[in-house]
């Protein structure tokens, strides 16, 4: 692709990349800006989208073009839905779970086979688990809801890659997952469950007729979720048991393992880079952008543009809000405060539980080609014999 932008002098910090047509921004500076100017947006408008939100018609379930359409970030309800989510997601509130999610790495720690695949064998089902303990799902429905939330991220994944178009096996697998989930989310929402997300789900159930929003929130925050821990805890995992005094480090509790966790994130964040659209022309980039401009802010370089890669066995050198690993504004992730605490104690359980594990890391494969990087294999051993 071409533009003006292709043979425009750019400021510092500001990149064309051409093989794929979009502006590279790697200063921090400019990235706050993008962050925060409102001629800048994400995906989509807000309200403004006539196709987001449709509800199904009665008895159907939405196809998936449309469930992607339900998540309530590009809903017209985004604000409602993102000042009562938020109150569940704060770091007191989900500290709570802190030892739950303790207990349950325990339990995955132990169920963890002689050799096999970190990701597949124990990252895989402790972040779902510990997912499903804060979103307040019975644990008898957490098999089935493992297996529909696989399909889920694989469907997200391949849209990612720009894939639009679903096999006739594929809708009919993904209409069946959607009962699935909206049978669940309904049990959910009358059940006796009092956890915070889910009396912040009660509340805004009122809002439609229908419970389709909620059900497409439950996935919506799965797959947000769960991928991108799995890969930030992989990659930690490799550093890790690459550097014997890091494992040294969490074992004898000289580091906050949340603190190691943030700086392997910051420099390595899952999400390499963070989306945005210019929808009416502007110049606050200092260069005037068309409208209809992709802009992708490079996480890592903004991550450690000022402050360079430390050692983890130290701890991140910088504050957290300082980080661009889990977005900034309005749309800063979520889970954030969460996701550290669920990856921390991912971390820590496993370190401490399983003092004879060795990650076969010449065979390790960590895939950075996609926006969110992708964990291929990363195979163990627990106890004596060759890893691989
Ligand atoms: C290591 C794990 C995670 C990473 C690296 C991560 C990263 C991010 C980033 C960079 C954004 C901002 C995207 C943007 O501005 O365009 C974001 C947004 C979001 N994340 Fe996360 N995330 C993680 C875990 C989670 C978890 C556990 C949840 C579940 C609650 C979650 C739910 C969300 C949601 C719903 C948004 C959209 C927020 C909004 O638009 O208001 N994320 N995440």
């Amino acid at each position: 692709m071409t533009g003006p932008l292709a043979s425009a002098v750019l400021p510092e910090g500001l990149r064309w990349d051409a093989d794929r047509g979009r502006l590279k921004v790697r200063d921090p500076r400019l990235a706050d800006i993008v962050l925060r100017d409102p001629h800048i947006i994400t995906g989509v408008d807000h309200g403004k989208s006539a196709r987001a939100g449709a509800l199904p018609p009665p008895g159907e379930s939405p196809t998936i073009t449309q469930f992607f359409e339900l998540w309530y970030t590009v809903g017209e309800h985004y604000p409602r839905f993102n000042t009562e989510l938020r109150r569940a997601f704060t770091a007191r509130v989900v500290g709570a779970f802190d030892t739950a999610f303790r207990d349950e790495a325990d339990r995955c720690v132990a169920a963890m086979p002689p050799h096999g695949d970190l990701a597949r064998d124990y990252l895989s089902p402790y972040f779902m688990h510990s997912t499903f303990l804060l979103i307040g799902v019975p644990p008898e429905q957490w098999p089935r809801l493992t297996k529909v939330a696989r399909l889920v991220i694989h469907l997200f994944k391949q849209q990612l890659l720009g894939v639009t178009e679903y096999g006739e096996k594929q809708a009919a697998a993904f209409a069946t997952a959607m009962h699935y989930l909206k049978r669940l989310t309904d049990q959910m929402l009358t059940g006796p469950g009092e956890e915070p997300f889910l009396l912040a789900a009660r509340d805004l159930a009122t809002i439609d007729a229908s419970t389709w929003p909620i059900a497409a929130l439950v996935g919506q925050l799965l797959m947000a979720g769960i991928e991108p821990m799995i890969v930030g805890s992989s990659i930690a995992c490799r550093d890790i048991w690459s550097a014997p005094h890091l494992r040294d480090a969490i074992r004898d509790a000289t580091v906050d393992v949340t603190d190691l966790a943030e700086e392997v994130l910051r420099q390595h964040p899952p999400f390499g880079n963070i989306f945005r659209f210019v929808t009416e022309p502007c110049d606050c980039l200092g260069v005037p952008l068309p409208a209809g401009t992709i802009v992708a802010i490079d996480v890592a370089a903004v991550n450690l543009h000022r402050t360079p890669a430390a050692d983890p066995a130290r701890g991140c050198p910088v504050r957290p809000s300082e980080v661009l690993t889990f977005g900034r504004g309005t749309h800063y992730c979520l889970g954030a405060y969460s996701a550290r605490i669920q990856v921390a104690a991912g971390l820590r359980q496993l370190v401490r539980g399983r003092a004879d594990l060795r990650l076969d890391l010449a065979g390790t494969r960590i895939d950075t080609h996609n926006n969110l990087k992708e964990v291929r294999a990363i195979p163990y051993r627990i106890g004596g014999g060759d890893a691989r």
